[in-house]
């Protein structure tokens, strides 16, 4: 374990504010990772800030006819302000205009150019001669060599998606004057990357570079190695770090022919993570140099994947070029998040905004967390679909999680009045984690802390989606203690059992409390409220809880008083989501003359789920069947009550098909059920089972089963 932590996460463009698909890549993961640090009593300092040079933003600032200095004030204020709603919590939220950035970055130059890092070169580039200013790649567009779109730009065509280089456009054209261009030498500084190109690649690989060891390199993600090593077998080149803008950082003015220079982003995004720690630094009077400089710093960058070859190869080298800076440990970037089955995109307004978001859901801002951190596109990309987004309120965190909590607190409130109560020690009762297992108070509180313990490991290794299904699993085991104890029953017989069974599990919503945090910051600090405890000052919190877990301690102490039950969650009803899903649909609406004018897309396949072992397929049992009966479900337009012919009995089985079929088309119906579901209620009626069934990109439903007279009752493997 490293002594302190600097952890970065992507600074994004103030040009646009924040789209679901920003927090999932970079902002969420970095947010849960640096709260876990900070409830672990870890020294970590967490930076950010708004990128505010390039071409991104004077494009922007043309396009809305003001200034870049405009620009860039509206959208970092936006951005800031709905990080801080969405709890994404930074210790410093800087910007690159700064000053202290502009001359951090400087220094940066200075420092590269005297060691002989660059390489002075002429080449030709595009020239406006109406405008008197040479081109910036987004200021040319032309016809694309690829796809003929009369419209790519001088890096890209929008239209099929090809990487292209200014010279590659046929007809070009300058979108500042519409001239055509020409071309006129200039000159700029490139690093020589090709001489970076052999420590990059033993230390990505091997996590060594000078002889030592700096991190584990089965620590990184398999697709970040992936797409560095592509990088790296193509050879690198030399990059340019400047170019010819009117909005950025000067090249220092001292420098023969900096006239008009400025630094590329490479030279100028990045190295706002040091201006950011600068800042911070001294506004708490301590010193930034430790975080950057010193081995025992653990330097981590969270990004989205767009950015992996800038973090790994260009930002590395150039700190290794300047000398006397730490390497990253790691650089956990996530891939892609789509949304409603297509790639999120700003300019097609094809997004969910988490501004409007936070201004339409005021108190849901954990519900958008908690389904984005279970659908995080950790390995591969994934899918955010406002359906899904209803579901996962409903059932996990409303009925879970706020399911298990307000039973707890009820129930210690009409037992006790609300003061915990002291217990026999020595009593058992039944095992939440297992039904057949028996237990006293003092095993079930060791079993919750190897819980804790497994998914403070899961945070270590950037695993959230994992971390927090393992939280779940301890609200789910504290609903099955009081099933199998059914403390409301025995409360007349065996008073002392209720006694233990609720302690216990008022330890586990205890634990739940300080656990939250770095996922549900929000419902944290409302359950701290419930439980009548210490709001969390981010300091060890988590770390004093596992050193009385540890001693075989309880958390929550008897006497100990408590507030009233509340709803931690409450459901998401079906409108709410109706109306997100109609605005989304508006925004395709008003998309369709650009989506028609191209290839129209074929709905892009969910993606396919986290790899799974074959031990995980075989716990799923699954059986052929007859369909014997089928009715309607009173005030259930979406259900049928099913009986089923599994050969060896027969199974009711609530299942959600009413809108795709009707009750007497379905009899005799051969199908394939889930047999070892547990049995779940549905509006009063027990349903013992799953039917499978195929959904296309419409949502439609189709049976899948086996050949005709196929015996019921056989498995399906
Ligand atoms: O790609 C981007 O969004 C840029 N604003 C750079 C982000 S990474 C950086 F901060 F180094
Ligand atoms: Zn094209």
């Amino acid at each position: 374990m490293k002594k302190r932590y600097l952890v970065t996460a992507a600074l994004p463009y103030a040009n646009g504010p924040l789209h679901i698909g920003h927090l999932a890549g970079a902002y969420l993961p970095a947010d849960i990772y640096v709260r876990y640090l900070r409830l672990m009593g870890k020294d970590v300092v967490f930076v950010c800030g708004s990128d505010e040079h390039g071409a991104a933003i004077t494009v922007r600032a043309r396009k809305e006819g003001v200034t870049p200095r405009e620009i860039v004030d509206k959208y970092h204020t936006s951005i800031r302000d709905t990080f801080e709603k969405i709890g994404i919590a930074f210790d410093i939220y800087h910007r690159t205009s700064e000053p202290l950035h502009h001359e951090t970055s400087q220094d940066f130059f200075r420092k590269l150019l005297q060691n002989g890092q660059f390489e002075e070169k002429e080449s030709d580039q595009y020239y406006d001669e109406v405008a008197g200013q040479f081109l910036a790649d987004r200021y040319i567009i032309g016809t694309c060599p690829v796809c003929a779109n009369t419209d790519a730009y001088g890096d890209q065509c929008e239209k099929c998606g090809s990487t292209l280089s200014p010279t590659q456009l046929i007809n070009p054209r300058s979108t500042l004057s519409g001239a055509a261009p020409v071309m006129r030498p200039t000159t700029h500084w490139y690093l020589k990357l090709d001489e970076h190109e052999a420590w990059l690649r033993e230390w990505i690989n091997t996590g060594q570079a000078d002889g030592q060891q700096l991190h584990d390199p089965a620590t990184w993600k398999n697709h970040v190695v992936g797409q560095c090593n592509s990088w790296l077998d193509q050879g690198l080149q030399p990059r340019a770090m400047t170019r010819d803008l009117d909005w950025g950082v000067d090249v220092p003015g001292e420098i023969p022919h900096a006239q008009g220079k400025k630094l590329y982003v490479w030279l100028d995004a990045p190295i706002g993570y040091i201006s950011a720690t600068k800042q911070w630094a001294s506004d708490h009077h301590t010193n930034w140099e430790p975080y950057w400089k010193d081995k025992e710093t653990a330097l981590i960058h969270f990004i989205g994947k767009d950015n992996i070859v800038f973090h790994c190869l260009i930002f590395p080298a150039i700190l290794k070029a300047h000398g006397g800076f730490i390497l990253p440990v790691n650089v956990p970037a996530n891939q892609f998040l789509n949304l409603e089955g297509n790639k999120l995109s700003t300019s097609k307004n094809w997004a969910v905004w988490v501004h409007e978001y936070v201004a339409e859901m005021p108190g849901r801002e954990d519900d958008l967390r908690y389904n984005m951190i279970k659908n995080m596109p950790e390995q591969r990309d994934s899918e955010f679909t406002w359906k899904g987004f209803q579901e996962s309120t409903n059932t996990e965190l409303v009925g879970n999680l706020a399911g298990f909590v307000h039973r707890v607190l009820v129930l210690m409130h009409k037992n006790y009045t609300g003061v915990v109560p002291a217990i026999d020690a020595n009593r058992e009762f039944k095992s939440g984690w297992n039904a057949e297992q028996v237990g006293t108070f003092d095993d079930e509180l060791h079993l919750l802390h190897l819980k804790l313990e497994e998914m403070g490991r899961e945070i270590e290794r950037f695993n959230f989606r994992d971390a927090l299904r393992i939280l779940m699993e301890i609200s789910s085991a504290g609903n099955a203690l009081l099933q199998f104890n059914e403390p409301w029953k025995t409360i007349k017989d065996d008073p002392e059992l209720v006694k233990v069974v609720l302690k216990l599990a008022l330890q586990y919503v205890a634990v739940l409390s300080v656990a939250l945090r770095p996922f549900l910051p929000f419902a944290a600090q409302r359950l701290r409220d419930q439980l009548n405890l210490q709001p969390l000052n981010d300091d060890r919190d988590l770390l004093d809880i596992h050193n009385e877990l540890a001693e075989g301690n309880p958390v929550i102490r008897a006497n100990h008083a408590l507030n009233p039950a509340e709803h931690l969650f409450t459901r998401i009803p079906d409108e709410v989501i109706a109306e997100q899903i109609a605005k989304l649909q508006a925004t395709a609406q008003a998309n369709q003359p650009a989506v028609e004018a191209s290839e129209p897309a074929p709905a892009a396949h969910p993606p396919v789920q986290d790899e799974i072992q074959y031990d995980d397929f075989a716990k799923l049992d699954i059986r052929t069947g007859t369909i014997l009966e089928a009715s309607r479900v009173e005030k259930a337009d979406k259900l049928l009550k099913l009986t089923v012919d599994l050969g060896f009995e027969k199974r009711t089985i609530v299942s959600g098909i009413a809108l795709h079929y009707q009750p007497e088309e379905i009899i005799g119906r051969q199908v394939v059920v889930l047999a070892n579901l547990a049995p779940r209620k549905m509006r009063g009626i027990e349903s013992q089972g799953m039917i499978l069934m195929a959904e296309d990109a419409e949502g439609r439903l189709s049976f899948v089963g086996p050949q005709e007279g196929w015996p019921n009752g056989w498995g399906v493997k």
